[in-house]
């Protein structure tokens, strides 16, 4: 019988040290390039050589764009109803908030204050009154333009217009829709300086810039894409600033002082072999990719047709598990009830949003032209994340052997199911297989498998708070000590190499299954 399993949780119940999920830790800035990666497998040693650090993007960011569904048939009615959608869906309310407009809302040609202008046919109100619209919702908005001469609709580009362009796109508020009453008071009372709030876009403004590499009139980009990084900062809003690059000078070795993403590869098509493709480019740059700034392998394209629903789930899991911005690319006004199902699967997106940052990437590979695959990463709570990737043309088994995910074959896990939403096999040691599906065919194919170990209790909420990110502490060996039979009823904790069992029991509100196993031990 087939299964059709696509993610599923594995947790972690042995009481003896045994996933080191830490990686040796990096601190920002003083890494080089040269350095030997560790031979660990979620290996992230070249993660924040060169942090941008304009606080956003702790996880990766998670919204919608207009090129993948509308490309250039984009207009203020669109957008607008976007936003409605988005709220109505309940897609906000589960963190896809950035309403990004991609290219072609500008008019052909700058005016005579050499400022960009909205297309007056299809953006007749202005961006202004759509991002006091979008800001309503609680939404935010972004914007595009190009490190070139043209965007790649050869509409005006930003090169050698970075702050201009930067001020605009940061002052896109309308003062009076804010704060009507209060606005005009502060004016009268501290003039200019309200002026530069508001031209400024201290109060509002757009939240997002992608940056495309068209018409770059064949300079390096590493001299193109940092003015409009500056010029973002000197406007004082904080901006998202997405780096659309291609990947064709292998960004992730020097974007992550410009920008909060950077495009690793050419743009994704609504097709499997494009799909699948841009995941293995992107699998390469794993060990660069963290809070702050993350790989880009493009938007997603579940829902736009060019795929089978397993094939879309497939996408959405890998794009989760590599820490991919999370941004929806089709017409989120008319989704079928399985696009919704696969876009808000809550435990895929929590994979993506986890606070440990760290890309999953593709540990192992069997079959004929590799297409049997383990992918997988490690989450918070001493878990570990497994994609079991069918990528054949015929059903098969694929086996997650413990080794390959950097376990101990004798530790004892739980596995939990993304897409069904349930728990699947406890005390599981050695190795996981499953039945997965090819993905051409008609019912459950190319299923995935997402699985994890389950880490660090979440009691205290001191996740939030903490140094949420045990990879990144700077501290000692740091290993898995308790462990957990079922991802929520039971907690594991990270604790230092030299604890003592009675140090970790003592500080551990360890379940007393666990307690039981360790005395038994
Ligand atoms: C501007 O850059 C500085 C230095 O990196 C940073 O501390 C600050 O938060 C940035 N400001 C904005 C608005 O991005
Ligand atoms: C989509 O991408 C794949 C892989 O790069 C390519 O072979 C195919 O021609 C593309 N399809 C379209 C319509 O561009």
């Amino acid at each position: 019988m087939e299964s059709s399993m696509c993610i599923l949780i594995l947790c972690l119940s042995a009481i003896t040290p045994v996933i080191r999920a830490r990686v040796v830790p990096v601190p920002p800035l003083l890494q080089n390039y040269e350095k030997p990666s560790s031979n660990n497998i979620f290996d992230n040693s070249m993660y924040g050589l060169l942090q941008l650090n304009n606080g956003l993007a702790r996880t990766p960011p998670m919204g919608w764009n207009s090129w993948n569904f509308f490309a250039c048939d984009i207009s203020e009615t669109v957008i607008k109803e976007t936003a409605d959608a988005l709220v109505a869906t309940g897609l906000a309310d589960l963190g896809y908030v950035y309403l990004n407009i991609d290219d072609c809302w500008s008019a052909s040609e700058r005016n005579s204050q050499d400022e960009l202008v909205p297309n007056p046919k299809t953006f007749p109100s202005g961006i202004k009154a759509l991002a006091d619209y979008v800001h309503e919702k609680g939404l935010k908005l972004g914007i595009y333009s190009d490190a070139g001469r043209f965007t790649c609709q050869v509409l005006p580009g930003s090169i050698y217009h970075e702050n201009d362009d930067a001020k605009l796109f940061a002052s896109w508020v309308s003062l009076w829709y804010m704060y009507p009453i209060y606005n005009i008071l502060l004016c009268l009372d501290v003039g200019i300086e309200c002026m530069n709030l508001i031209f400024h876009g201290v109060i509002q403004g757009v939240d997002f810039l992608k940056y495309d590499n068209c018409y770059n009139l064949g300079i390096n980009p590493k001299e193109r894409y940092p003015p409009m990084r500056d010029a973002l900062n000197a406007t004082g809003r904080t901006i998202f600033y997405s780096i659309c690059e291609w990947g064709v000078d292998d960004p992730a070795l020097w974007a992550g002082e410009l920008g909060n993403s950077w495009r690793t590869t050419d743009d994704i098509n609504d097709s499997w072999a494009s799909m699948t493709m841009i995941a293995d480019l992107n699998d390469k740059w794993a060990a660069y990719a963290g809070p702050g700034g993350w790989n880009d392998p493009d938007m997603l394209e579940v829902g736009n047709g060019g795929m089978t629903y397993q094939e879309y789930r497939a996408h959405f899991s890998i794009w989760a598990l590599m820490k991919a911005p999370l941004l929806i690319g089709c017409d989120v006004r008319s989704m079928t009830a399985e696009t919704l199902e696969i876009v808000t699967n809550k435990e895929v997106i929590a994979v993506n949003q986890d606070p440990l940052g760290v890309q999953g990437r593709k540990v192992y590979v069997s079959g004929t032209d590799d297409c049997l695959q383990v992918w997988a990463g490690p989450l918070t709570g001493h878990r570990i994340a497994v994609v079991l990737w069918n990528r054949c043309s015929k059903a098969a088994t694929i086996t997650a052997a413990w080794g390959a995910l950097g376990l101990e074959s004798s530790t004892s896990v739980s596995v939990r199911d993304l897409w069904k939403h349930e728990d699947v096999v406890t005390d599981k040691v050695a190795s996981f297989r499953a039945r997965v599906d090819a993905h051409s065919c008609d019912s459950a194919g190319s299923e995935p498998l997402l699985a994890t170990t389950k880490e660090e209790s979440t009691d205290g909420g001191s996740e939030g708070s903490k140094n949420p990110n045990p990879i990144f502490s700077e501290t000692g060996d740091d290993f898995w000590a308790c462990g957990a039979s079922t991802v929520d009823l039971l907690g594991c904790r990270l604790f230092d190499g030299m604890a003592s069992l009675e140090k970790i029991l003592e500080v551990n509100p360890c379940s007393s299954a666990c307690k039981e196993f360790s005395s038994a031990n």
